[in-house]
């Protein structure tokens, strides 16, 4: 039950409708590994990946073998993927919760085989071939082929995927995802070669949307489930609805004279007399304190701004020209309100940031409120 005024909507019916659209752009057979890390961008992991799943994803991604955990505990099965590099107690952790592993350099090899012969359970790897991102992942064929070669030897060992990771492929030019997805053309054939048949897979978002000829077996894609595009040069073909909206309600109003000055710093001085609403949501609530003076939010539709400091808890807002604002009238912080729309990429944008980061910046302390629209 919702009792606090300030909550994240989510629409799960969004959701699944964006793992549809997403699928139905893709070539023939082509999986989903729906991206729920980061508690699933911020829109919740468990609720998200039971949704996605409905939707027909196959698979799920979590960066850590903690977030799978999670899942595991409010029951979600079948296939997860841990996407990032784990230390040995991480692979431990993952050894007693039945997840896959990247596989980023020789010496996940040798946490795997720790662990499966501890465990006594075989472990699920994928190899993470680095063509081009230079973060984590296996560089040259000859460090592929010794991991190769050691799975091939090890029952308790089983290579399951090879993958990669592309760097650019939200930008217009798709020049270097086409380098990348040629050097990882080196990988699959080594991998074939050494009697291999894993699953596939390279595309993030950007990726699936603009070069589904890249989905091989499959596709990792996150932010476009939670119906955000990944940067403003991606193509719009794909239908996508976004699936989080940030709400609060007018907690105070007031009205305040000419040269009255307004929160920390009094920053704001009224120009002429103003009437100024509090709202019940802040940088604690992960409202960014670089909206100070830059934010807008949507009062019975129509654009107030954010004036003075962000505090912790608490913004004040503009809404002298807003009729009939009064305590508890409903505003949105980003998302739609009587037709209007404040996107998540204009927030982000006012803050130096993009669409993602602000999605999981929403804090814990906001409940999040489930919908199938
Ligand atoms: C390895 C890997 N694959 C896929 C994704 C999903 O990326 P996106 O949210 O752009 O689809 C991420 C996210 O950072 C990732 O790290």
């Amino acid at each position: 039950m919702l009792i606090r005024p300030t909550y994240a909507k989510v629409n799960l019916g969004a959701i699944k409708l964006n793992v549809a659209n997403i699928k139905k752009h893709l070539p023939n057979g082509a999986m989903i590994c729906a991206v729920v890390k980061a508690d699933g961008y911020g829109h919740g992991s468990t609720m998200v990946s039971k949704a996605v799943k409905e939707a027909g994803a196959e698979w799920l991604g979590v960066a850590m073998p903690e977030e799978a955990a999670v899942l595991r505990e409010e029951g979600v099965a079948g296939p997860i993927l841990v996407l990032g590099p784990a230390n040995l107690a991480q692979w431990r952790k993952a050894a007693g919760l039945d997840l896959s592993m990247a596989v980023v350099s020789y010496a996940c090899v040798q946490n795997a085989l720790t662990v499966s012969r501890e465990c006594g359970v075989k472990m699920r790897l994928h190899i993470k071939a680095d063509t081009g991102m230079n973060r984590v992942g296996v560089k040259t064929l000859e460090e592929a082929g010794r991991i190769l070669d050691t799975i091939a030897q090890e029952d308790c060992l089983e290579l399951e995927g090879l993958m990669t990771h592309f760097a650019c492929a939200d930008e217009a030019d798709k020049t270097y995802t086409h380098l990348q997805n040629e050097r990882f053309g080196t990988f699959i054939r080594l991998v074939r070669e050494k009697g291999f048949a894993p699953i596939i897979h390279a595309a993030n978002s950007g990726a699936a949307l603009d070069c589904p000829q890249f989905a091989y077996d499959m596709v990792r894609v996150g932010i476009a489930i939670y119906g955000c595009y990944p940067s403003d040069e991606v193509s719009r073909d794909v239908l996508l609805e976004p699936a989080m909206s940030l709400h609060t309600q007018v907690s105070f109003i007031k009205e305040l004279k000419e040269g009255e000055r307004l929160s920390y710093g009094g920053l704001y001085t009224c120009d002429k007399t103003m009437r100024i609403a509090t709202l019940p949501i802040g940088y604690a609530d992960g409202y960014n304190r670089l909206l100070t003076g830059k934010g807008e939010v949507l009062v019975g539709g129509r654009r107030a701004r954010v004036v003075g400091r962000v505090c912790m808890d608490q913004i004040l807002i503009d809404v002298t020209d807003i009729d009939d604002v009064c305590l508890n009238t409903h505003v949105v912080c980003f998302g739609e309100q009587n037709g209007n729309r404040i996107p998540v990429e204009e927030y982000a944008e006012k803050c130096g940031t993009i669409n993602y980061e602000t999605l999981c910046a929403i804090s814990p302390r906001v409940q999040r409120l489930y919908v199938e629209d």
